[in-house]
């Protein structure tokens, strides 16, 4: 509404919007016995509603931090608190809301048959049987998994078992999607696959939490993109401007380079 017509008393609907803090990390670290320093000294605040991407060279901290955030591993020193409450006094609320695809899609299968396997997580959250199969045959169908709903889940290849992990958090209907290389070992229509997920979970209105170094492939829908570097976020905010001052000392390489011919389609840079 044009502000001229809007009442003398009313508030710009820019300072009414506040998006709602859904993760706050405070301080967070994670050493291990051995010595390694894993996350140090980790500040964070993830609002609801948003597609935050989250980049970084191999061990720099991604898994771990989805790992902390899950409640999964006991920081050191610090504290993670889920809309507002600690992480260890809300883990059935966090059950309920938040799903995960893991780095390592073997992890995740749990069922006989993909069917089966995707129906886990909605029969754990206590689902009403027709919902869960409607549910289930929609995660199947979205992810291009439904020819083989019968088939034992071992037998995937390493992309349709990281489809098959998406069907999961899929069926679950959670609000909070937490996705760990969510893009490894898949091909051309399994990205396309999976991509098509995440947006149509973002237009759902979920939150999404994406931790990848496949930046190329997800950029275009992060509303804020983090650089993890040695256990700790050193840059946070709007994409473009964070791309912009990105230092070789991150490890990461800025996908908005285009290519124009097949000699030029290389990642040497020299
Ligand atoms: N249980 C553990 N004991 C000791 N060190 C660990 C343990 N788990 C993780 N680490 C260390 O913590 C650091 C962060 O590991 P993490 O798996 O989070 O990296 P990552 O950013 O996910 O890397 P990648 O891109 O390879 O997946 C690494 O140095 C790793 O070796
Ligand atoms: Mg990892």
């Amino acid at each position: 509404m044009p502000s001229s017509l809007l009442p003398d008393c009313a508030i710009p609907w820019q300072i009414i919007w506040m998006p709602k803090e859904l993760f706050f990390l405070h301080k967070l670290s994670k050493i291990f016995p051995n010595g390694t320093i894993g996350i140090s000294d980790l500040s964070l605040r993830i609002f609801e509603g948003e597609c935050l991407l989250i980049t970084g060279s191999n061990g720099s901290g991604k898994t771990l931090l989805m790992r902390m955030l899950l409640g999964l591993v006991e920081p050191t020193e610090g504290e993670i608190r889920f809309r507002g409450i600690p992480l260890h006094k809300t883990q059935d609320t966090l059950r309920r809301e938040v799903g995960m695809v893991f780095q390592d899609a073997d992890a995740q299968i749990i069922g006989e048959t993909l069917e089966e396997d995707i129906a886990f997580g909605p029969k754990n959250l206590g689902y009403a049987k027709e919902t869960i199969k409607t549910q289930v045959h929609a995660a199947l169908k979205a992810t291009g998994l439904w020819e083989k709903k019968d088939f034992p889940p071992r037998r995937l290849s390493g992309g349709e078992k990281r489809r098959l992990a998406v069907a999961g958090i899929l069926a679950m209907g959670g609000t909070v999607l937490i996705m760990d290389e969510p893009f490894a070992n898949l091909d051309w229509s399994g990205v396309m696959l999976v991509l098509e997920s995440i947006r149509h979970l973002k237009a759902a209105g979920k939150t999404l939490i994406i931790l990848t170094h496949e930046l190329e492939k997800v950029l275009a829908l992060a509303d804020r993109l983090g650089i993890l570097h040695q256990g700790r976020i050193r840059e946070l905010g709007a994409p473009g401007d964070i791309l912009d001052r990105l230092v070789p000392e991150y490890g990461v390489r800025d996908p908005r380079r285009t290519y124009t011919a097949a000699k030029d389609c290389t990642w040497l840079t020299v």
